[in-house]
């Protein structure tokens, strides 16, 4: 039986990127463009995988091992072109009896169904070569699909070594083609670089496949998003744009309420229940995945984090990696760092920071507070500016707080510190004891008032300077009235 093998082109530098970094490497909605068409490969359940590389191949490859998908690197030097880089899989192809799927780096939005078609179409037709086309309103930069007169393809013509004429022409070529494999490396090497850039062009191969009387195929994809191509920053945006409203619709038509599609970014791995809200200028990302009846006010920012069912995430706040069950608050203006699991019904408030810590049940920090390295049991009530003190320099430190304990407001913890069930915490207390079960722990100067002190000020001064004597003695007329 005939096999498929998937070659992915990806060795190019990306000129009109303007970039440091590899084309391929740029994302799209959090994903390098170069996993995103691995994807797609890998669908296709093909029996061999070649990604060509060259320039930042070390970064490529790095990025892909990550992933720990199957593939097979072949690096192409010189990067003379697209079919010089097809050339260098010839020997990493030379047992493969069957079809030769190309793929372009570059052209990240190609769906499976469409690679399915184009694999089905072209075996079926018996053909030596099927290419991919769309039609363009605005087809200036891509190679332009030259037809007879029986609508059969002749050749492919590059943008820039096409005539006036040929520029007219607004069926493309996408990048993708499905050919036979004794024919494309037979082809790629007769192709010649006598062109403006003087590359070998694997588009060539169609004009060859015509000399030769091969069987040409094409299909044309009637999305054109999907098989762009992406060579500048504005078709990048254009993706990424492209990306988000299909992830967005898609959760709209599965029962989720995006208050502003325009104006709210979520990534393609996100899930989220039903009847929840999601207001704009959100930012979901990663693996995220938050429940039903949810509501996130704008500004908010969540990665990598996991939200029970009802919880609310009131405006400017940032959660990364966190744990939050049902019932739960968050915000405004709340910071929830990693490691930290809010349990049910817990409220976090307004400029409270949360790192590797656990609030309990039902509990409450609703104003000013750092908590770090902390576990809060259930029914804690957490008063304003309370801070643990868990880093001394050079380690960091745990506190424990136990069910219902109530710390007042300004208190210190200096970690590591336990406090037991239902004590209370006195407002302004350096807590640097262990306190036991329902306590008072109170650590403050103790208060003194010292009657008429101002005056007694304010007369003092008055000796001093003269000048203040008539304000002064008016103030001592009424004192001796009130007596
Ligand atoms: C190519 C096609 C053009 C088509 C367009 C669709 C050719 C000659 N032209 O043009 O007809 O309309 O794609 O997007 O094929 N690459 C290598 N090695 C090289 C050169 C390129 O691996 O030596 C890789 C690039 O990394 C990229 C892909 O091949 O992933 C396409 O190369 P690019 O330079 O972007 O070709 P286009 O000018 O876009
Ligand atoms: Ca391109």
């Amino acid at each position: 039986m005939k096999k498929l093998a998937v070659l992915i082109l990806a060795a190019g530098i990306g000129k009109r990127l303007k970039s440091r970094k590899a084309k391929v490497l740029h994302t799209i909605a959090g994903e390098p463009m170069i996993m995103r068409v691995l994807k797609k490969a890998i669908a296709l359940t093909p029996v061999k995988i070649i990604i060509i590389v060259g320039h930042q191949s070390e970064a490529v490859k790095a990025c892909i091992k990550e992933s720990s998908h199957a593939v097979e690197f072949v690096e192409q030097k010189g990067l003379m072109g697209t079919a010089h880089a097809v050339l260098q899989a010839e020997k990493s192809l030379r047992d493969l009896d069957g079809t030769v799927l190309i793929l372009s780096g570059d052209v990240p939005l190609v769906g499976d169904e469409n690679l399915r078609f184009l694999y089905e179409s072209h075996r079926k037709a018996g053909n030596d070569i099927t290419i991919v086309s769309t039609v363009l309103t605005d087809p200036s930069g891509y190679g332009r699909v030259l037809r007879d007169a029986n609508g059969g393809v002749v050749r492919i013509i590059e943008d820039k070594d096409a005539t006036e004429e040929e520029k007219k022409i607004r069926e493309i070529n996408t990048g993708i083609y499905a050919a036979e494999k004794e024919f494309l490396f037979k082809a790629v090497k007769d192709v010649r670089k006598e062109n403006v850039q003087e590359e070998y062009y694997l588009t060539d191969i169609v004009e060859i496949a015509v000399k030769e009387g091969k069987k040409i195929g094409a299909i044309t994809v009637k999305n054109a998003i999907e098989v762009m191509g992406i060579n500048t920053r504005v078709e990048l945006a254009d993706a990424e744009r492209y990306f988000r409203k299909r992830k967005l619709s898609d959760l709209m038509l599965n029962g989720v309420t995006i208050v502003d599609p325009a104006n709210t970014y979520i990534g393609p791995s996100v899930s989220i229940g039903i009847d929840s809200i999601i207001y704009p200028n959100t930012f979901l990302e990663g693996m995220t995945t938050i429940g039903e009846d949810c509501v996130i006010y704008p500004n908010v920012r969540i990665i990598d984090s996991h939200l029970g069912n009802r919880v609310v995430v009131k405006e400017c706040s940032f959660i990364l990696e966190g744990e939050i069950e049902d019932e739960a608050t968050i915000g405004p203006f709340s910071q929830l760092r990693p490691e930290t699991v809010i349990k049910k019904g817990a409220k976090i408030g307004n400029f409270v920071e949360v790192k590797k810590s656990t609030i309990g049940e039902g509990s409450k920090a609703l104003h000013l507070s750092y908590i770090g390295d902390t576990t809060i049991g259930k029914g804690v009530n957490i008063g304003a500016g309370t801070i643990t003190c868990n880093y001394d320099g050079t380690k960091k430190y745990p506190t424990i707080i136990e069910d219902e304990v109530f710390v007042g407001s300004d208190t210190q913890f200096v970690a590591p510190v336990r406090v037991g069930k239902g004590a209370v915490i006195a407002a302004g207390s350096t807590i640097t004891k262990d306190v036991p079960r329902n306590a008072l722990a109170i650590s403050r100067v103790e208060q003194k008032n010292k009657e008429g002190w101002v005056l007694k000020r304010k007369l003092k001064v008055q000796s001093l300077r003269p000048e203040l004597r008539p304000r002064v003695s008016k103030l001592k007329v009424r004192k001796k009235k009130q007596k």
